[in-house]
């Protein structure tokens, strides 16, 4: 395990079994792994969860993996892997779909600063068509998300968005 700190940013509105699978393979990976919930400018007011929400929520999902911690941060992600020192930013690829953007984002934060590396992981097969805004759908129409989320906080997320609850 190297001793470089590594970084998971992400909207986590919420966190998904998906963003887990990621988080939990870099902590294998990295000797720190600090999951940053920021700001999306693209989904600005689509948010369904607090901030404060989003954290709790992460916290509980990764309560077992004891080199990750838990932040939000409203700002730019150059400048927090700059503050924490860390040396890597981890995100997930889970279709061509996703490359461009992620890839236009890697060369922004490069250039921003140059001391970050942005590694991607490939998601898991079984990860591929999921993603938060999916998950929001199917649990404010009834609809099951038990294999969708981390298990600590599939009640959170039920009460939160299934209106008849
Ligand atoms: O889960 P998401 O919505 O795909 O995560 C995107 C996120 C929040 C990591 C990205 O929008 C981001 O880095 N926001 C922080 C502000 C920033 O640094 N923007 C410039 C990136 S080039």
């Amino acid at each position: 395990m190297n001793n470089t700190i590594a970084i998971c940013p992400g909207s986590f509105d919420p966190i998904t079994i998906g963003h887990l699978d990621i988080i939990s393979r870099s902590a294998k990976m990295f000797g720190k792994v600090i999951v940053v919930v920021m700001s999306n400018i693209n989904k600005k007011n689509s948010g369904s969860f607090t901030v404060e929400e989003r954290v709790e929520m992460i916290k509980k999902s990764v309560a077992d993996i004891p080199n990750v911690e838990v932040d939000h941060f409203e700002g730019l992600l150059a400048d927090y892997a700059k503050l924490k020192n860390a040396g890597a930013i981890i995100k997930g690829l889970r279709a061509v779909t996703d490359f461009e953007y992620e890839f236009q984002m890697a060369l922004t934060n490069k250039k921003l600063n140059p001391e970050v590396e942005t590694l991607f992981l490939t998601t898991s097969a079984e990860n591929m068509y999921l993603s938060s805004s999916m998950v929001k759908q199917i649990a404010s129409m009834g609809g099951d998300v038990t294999e969708f989320v981390p298990q600590a906080i599939h009640n959170d997320i039920i009460k939160r968005l299934r209106k008849e609850v």
